[in-house]
């Protein structure tokens, strides 16, 4: 019988960064010259004055303390408030490939494995930079993988959903052994105008390697003994960037275009979701709560996550057993629950389980059960 495991994962963030102060002392300089200059209308009532935002506030409400920037530069200056990209010739590697090839040579060396030894490449991620030639082809092309590419989109549960069709090839027996790797470019959707949402989001670049386990050579393996997807429609997390603006002649940077979300509900929403579907999943898997020894969670807040693991638990959860990235490295979309993964897999001991489990968007939830070999 074939079975799938991962065998080996990467990482690749870049070397700058934002602190809560510093991305807050922009955030009020622009609110307070934003009242000065509208300070009529403000007192007429016809706009709305800019609140100020606060590191404490961050802190408390979701973790973070800092965020990798793939660009810092032009994101704390009051006339741009966005990260400066430069554009890339076609024949130039892309910023997301780019980011892609990295995390990925990490995972292909943990995982003791070549590009030849690979014949299926997913880029997975909350954006791509454009929409063809995919990501993932151009990843292949320098990397000289064979076999084929592909790029999925599925916010926050990209990465856990590519895993799924990852292992699923595997199985099926389409696929060998397959590169999935989520460059989460995410800060140039960002609206660092706004209160509520400039926080959150950083930028990083994750890969897994997944094959199958007759053919792994890594010492650290984990077989996947499942996996899960649920998704139900909702807006409460949306942007509206996308191939119609050049028809509908919207501003194609609008504010409806970057990154929204009504983060109360998509709180109060998505974590019932979640504890439903880790607990339905794991008792279809004849597997206790109390028998998972880590929790991979996504990281977009800490209060979620720690909210998810005292109703699956009935406790709290120690930090060895539900590990938190959030505050070195921000909400990184789809790539979270794997930099957790990353960071906290080596200790575990033959026979320990752990769940990967990623939720947001769409509303979205993925997730694998895993056993250390
Ligand atoms: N600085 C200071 N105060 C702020 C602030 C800021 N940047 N933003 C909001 N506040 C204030 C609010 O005005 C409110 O004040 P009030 O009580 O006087 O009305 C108070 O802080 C609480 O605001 P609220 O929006 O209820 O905070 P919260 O605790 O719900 O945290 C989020 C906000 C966004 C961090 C949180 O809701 C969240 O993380 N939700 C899930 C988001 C998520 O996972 N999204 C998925 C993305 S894929």
């Amino acid at each position: 019988m074939t079975r799938a495991v991962i065998s080996g994962s990467g990482l690749w963030h870049p070397e700058e960064f934002i602190t809560n102060e510093e991305l807050v002392a922009s955030y009020n300089a622009y609110a307070e010259r934003f009242n000065r200059e509208n300070a009529e209308a403000i007192a007429a009532g016809t706009v709305k004055e800019c609140l100020l935002s606060s590191p404490e506030f961050i802190v408390k409400a979701s973790g973070i303390r800092q965020r990798y920037t793939y660009r810092r530069d032009g994101i704390l200056d009051l006339d741009r408030m966005r990260p400066r990209l430069e554009e890339r010739a076609d024949d130039e590697l892309s910023h997301q490939a780019e980011m892609a090839v990295r995390a990925a040579r990490d995972a292909m060396q943990r995982a003791e494995r070549t590009a030849a030894d690979i014949d299926t490449v997913i880029v997975a991620c909350a954006y791509t930079e454009r929409a063809y030639p995919a990501i993932a082809i151009e990843v292949q092309e320098e990397l000289g993988i064979k076999g084929y590419g592909f790029d999925m989109l599925a916010a926050c549960s990209a990465a856990t959903f590519a895993l799924q069709r990852a292992c699923d090839a595997v199985l099926a027996g389409s696929s060998r052994c397959v590169l999935v790797i989520n460059p989460e470019l995410v800060t140039p959707q960002v609206n660092f105008r706004d209160r509520d949402g400039h926080f959150i989001f950083g930028d990083v670049s994750t890969a897994m390697i997944v094959e199958r386990e007759d053919m792994c050579v890594s010492p650290h393996r984990y077989r996947i003994l499942g996996t899960s997807a649920t998704t139900i429609y909702s807006n409460n997390v949306r942007s509206n960037f996308g191939h119609l603006a050049y028809a509908t002649d919207a501003d194609p940077f609008g504010p409806d275009k970057l990154f929204c979300q009504n983060g109360r509900r998509v709180f109060k929403e998505v974590c019932p979701l979640t504890v439903e579907h880790l607990e339905n999943q794991l008792q279809r898997m004849d597997i206790a709560v109390a028998d998972v020894r880590r929790w991979w969670l996504h990281q977009a807040n800490i209060n979620m996550n720690q909210l998810i693991v005292r109703r699956l638990l009935g406790r709290e959860a120690t930090p060895d057993e539900a590990p938190v990235v959030l505050d070195e490295f921000a909400n990184t979309a789809s790539a979270g629950s794997v930099i957790a993964f990353h960071r906290f897999h080596e200790d575990l001991q033959s026979g320990d389980i752990g769940v990967l489990c990623s939720f947001g968007a769409g509303y979205s939830v993925g997730s694998l059960v895993v056993r250390r070999l």
